[in-house]
């Protein structure tokens, strides 16, 4: 699903990003552009995030 509408990035992309390292928001943010626009996404991010680098 999306988390990210305005930038168009899905929970999956998200999940992928953390397999090649990303470890944090700002990590998100920057590599993906995850809340770069009305900033509505960031919780749900992060908890998709620290979901994903909990289950490794
Ligand atoms: Fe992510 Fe708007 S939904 S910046």
């Amino acid at each position: 699903m999306i988390v990210c509408v305005c930038n168009n990035i899905s929970d999956r992309e998200i999940r992928q990003a953390v397999d090649l390292g990303i470890s944090s928001v700002a990590e998100l943010h920057r590599e993906l552009g995850v809340g770069t626009m009305c900033g509505k996404c960031v919780s749900y991010a992060r908890e998709v995030l620290h979901e994903h680098l909990e289950s490794k």
